[in-house]
């Protein structure tokens, strides 16, 4: 790993780990404080929650970690225009509520522009990073983020996105790859121009401005960690693998049992070298447990694997104290 770059010491970062935000929930407040206190950074994704839910959710962020975490809103959207006749679509949905007992579906309200209130307690929970994504923030909401001392991030999927962003201001650029899960926020470009994969864009990105860019999308371990930091990444943002810790509001339908079984570390390697058994979206060696996976992940160690008896899962238990695999260094081990 690289000695502290521009971006970790302004983040206090000691990992170049960001959990991305992860909006509908599975940031839970243990998950932020768990990746704080392992020395990455932790985010709310609070653009689903009422300003009141933002306060709530940063204040027990805060009760649980004196670290920074950040904290995260979609760029204001222009409200669509509810359709002239809704009356097609109620008549495909009915049955569906008939079948479940339900009155008849009506028309569902045209929702409320609540950036304003939800920016005020964004800025107000104690969190010391902003981030914004889908577009631009207002140059009056970045002016109030920056008058408040918040470290500012924007995300961008094109080159041209993260050159606007640096144009407003933006202290660093999240630059999603085509790879990215959950919210991909192309803002200035067509669906299909966006669609470049997190190697391609973050040299390009890396090269067209002059603020540290943090890569994200399809980054699972080590090996992506040290990838990204050799395209000239500052660090990563990190979603989908955050969502397969014990930590993650992600509800689990299947009994967890322990005791949980060690799988033998030479297995995990050779998983490793064929790639994902098991876990969302593929996820060799998840990040996890208590956290400190941050640590293991980004020092390109072994997160050991264990396995519980009938759950598919790949749950991860913490190797950072100097676990080795069998036979030494892992082929996916790297920096
Ligand atoms: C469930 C989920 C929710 C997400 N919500 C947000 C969000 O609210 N704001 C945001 O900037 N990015 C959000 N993202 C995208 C992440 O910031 C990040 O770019 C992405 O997860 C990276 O790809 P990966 O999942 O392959 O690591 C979300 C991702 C996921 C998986």
């Amino acid at each position: 790993m690289p000695s502290k770059n521009e971006l970790m010491r302004r983040l206090k970062m000691i990992h170049p780990v960001i959990q991305a935000p992860l909006a509908g929930g599975g940031d839970t407040p243990e998950l932020i404080a768990a990746v704080g206190e392992a020395g990455g950074l932790g985010f709310i994704g609070a653009a689903y929650l009422t300003p009141q839910q933002i306060l709530e959710a940063a204040r027990a962020a805060r009760t649980l970690t004196a670290r920074p975490f950040g904290i995260s809103l979609f760029a204001p959207q222009p409200l669509p225009d509810p359709p002239k006749d809704p009356r097609a679509a109620l008549e495909c949905v009915a049955p569906f509520y008939a079948e479940l007992g339900l009155p008849p579906p009506q028309p569902p309200a045209v929702a409320a522009d609540s950036f304003g209130e939800q920016l005020a307690a964004a800025l107000e929970g104690g969190a010391s990073v902003f981030s914004f994504t889908f577009g631009i923030l207002p140059a009056s909401a970045i002016q109030t983020v920056k008058a408040r001392g918040m470290f500012l991030i924007g995300t961008a999927t094109t080159v041209d996105e993260a050159v606007t962003l640096e144009g407003v201001g933006v202290d660093a650029v999240v630059t999603q790859g085509a790879e990215a899960g959950g919210h991909r926020g192309s803002f200035a470009a067509e669906f299909e121009t966006a669609m470049v994969g997190t190697i391609s864009l973050v040299p390009q990105v890396v090269d067209a401005v002059r603020i540290p860019v943090i890569a994200s999308g399809g980054i699972m371990d080590g090996r992506g960690i040290a990838a990204a930091l050799t395209l000239g990444a500052q660090a990563v943002q990190m979603g989908t693998a955050f969502l397969t810790c014990d930590e993650a509001g992600i509800p689990d339908r299947r009994p967890r049992r322990r005791p949980s079984v060690p799988v033998p570390e030479r297995a995990d390697a050779a998983a490793a070298q064929r790639g994902s058994q098991t876990g969302t979206r593929g996820i060799p060696f998840a990040v996890g447990g208590s956290g400190c996976a941050v640590g293991a992940a980004s020092a390109g160690r072994a997160v050991r694997r264990t396995t519980h008896p009938g759950d598919r899962r790949s749950h991860s238990r913490v190797g950072n104290a100097g676990l080795k695999p069998a036979g030494g260094t892992p082929p996916h081990a790297a920096a």
